[in-house]
C-alpha cells in the first residue's frame, strides 16, 4: 500500500516556505524548560508536545506501550509560556507527533558536515497512513546559519544550504536527507521542530505558505566546502580507526532524537 506523502516534497525532500512576517517574544523560547538531549552537535531541547507529556524527549517507540511518532501529548506548563509556538505547530491540522524547541550551540561547517544524520521518523508507523516529516521554524535570526542537506552523507555535490534568519521555515523529509544545521558565532540557535503527519492537510498549508522545493543555495567558497570535506572525512576515518581498536564497526543508525 505504502504511506502517504506529500507530492511537493517528493521531489527533492524539502519545501521552503514563506517567511513568517510577525514578531514573537523570545521569552516562549528562553522561559520554558529545557532537559540535556542529545543530538547532532551540543543541544538541549525544551518539549512542547511528547510521548506521555512528561518534560522529556524520548522517541514514542520507546516508550510503553512503543508507538509511532505521532499523537503528541501536550505538555501544559511548557505551552503555556509558549501559546505562538504552540499555536503554529498545530496550524496545519496535520497530526503532530514530537514537538519541542532545539538549543543549538556554535559550531563550524566541518561540524556540520560531521553532525549530517538521517531521523528516525517513521518507526513503527503503519503502512498505508502519512509519512512523517519534519517543520523547523527558526526563532533567532541567524542571519550567517544554514541548513545543509545532502542526499548522499559525504557527497558534496548536490548539497543544498538554506538561510535561517528569523522567521525561515522549512519542511524536510528528515528520514531521507542528510541534514545538519550549521550556526557560526557566539550565541546559541533556537529553532522549533515538529513532527507531522503527511496528508491533505500538510499540503495545503505548504501551498498556502507558496511552498517551493527548490531554492539556490547559500553561497559559500570553494575553500570552505573543500576544507570542510577534510575535515569530515578525517573525523569519520578516526571514528573508524577508533572502534576498530575495540574490534568494533560503525553502525550507521538513524538518529532517535
Ligand atoms: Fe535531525
Amino acid at each position: 500500500m505504502g504511506y502517504i506523502k506529500s507530492a511537493l516534497l517528493e521531489e527533492t525532500g524539502y519545501v521552503v516556505l514563506d517567511m513568517y512576517g510577525k514578531e514573537i517574544d523570545p521569552k516562549e523560547w528562553l522561559d520554558i524548560e529545557y532537559v540535556d538531549w542529545k543530538s547532532s552537535g551540543d543541544t538541549r531541547f525544551a518539549p512542547l508536545a511528547s510521548a506521555k507529556g512528561e518534560i522529556e524527549c524520548n522517541g514514542f517507540w520507546n516508550h510503553q506501550p512503543p508507538r509511532t511518532d505521532k499523537d503528541g501529548v501536550w505538555i501544559p506548563s511548557q505551552t503555556e509560556k509558549a501559546p505562538t509556538l504552540t499555536e503554529r505547530a498545530l496550524e496545519p491540522g496535520s497530526n503532530v507527533g514530537r514537538c519541542r524547541i532545539i538549543e543549538l550551540q556554535p559550531n563550524t561547517y566541518a561540524d556540520a558536515l560531521y553532525n549530517l544524520h538521517q531521523d528516525d521518523n517513521n518507526r513503527l508507523n503503519p503502512d498505508g497512513t502519512g509519512w512523517v516529516v519534519r517543520s523547523f521554524f527558526n526563532l533567532t535570526d541567524d542571519k550567517d546559519s544554514f541548513f545543509v542537506l545532502r542526499d548522499n552523507r559525504t557527497d558534496p555535490n548536490g548539497e543544498t544550504r538554506i538561510a535561517l534568519p528569523a522567521g525561515a521555515q522549512l519542511v524536510i523529509d528528515t528520514q531521507r536527507l542528510w541534514h545538519a544545521a550549521y550556526h557560526p558565532g557566539d550565541a546559541p540557535r533556537y529553532c522549533l521542530i515538529t513532527s507531522w503527519e503527511s496528508g491533505p492537510e500538510l499540503d495545503a498549508y505548504m501551498e498556502k505558505y507558496n511552498g517551493v522545493n527548490t531554492v539556490e543555495s547559500v553561497p559559500l567558497d570553494q575553500e570552505t566546502i573543500d576544507a570542510g570535506q577534510a575535515e569530515q572525512e578525517r573525523r569519520i576515518a578516526a571514528r573508524a580507526a577508533a572502534l576498530a581498536a575495540r574490534g568494533q564497526r560503525e553502525v550507521l543508525a538513524m538518529s532517535e532524537a
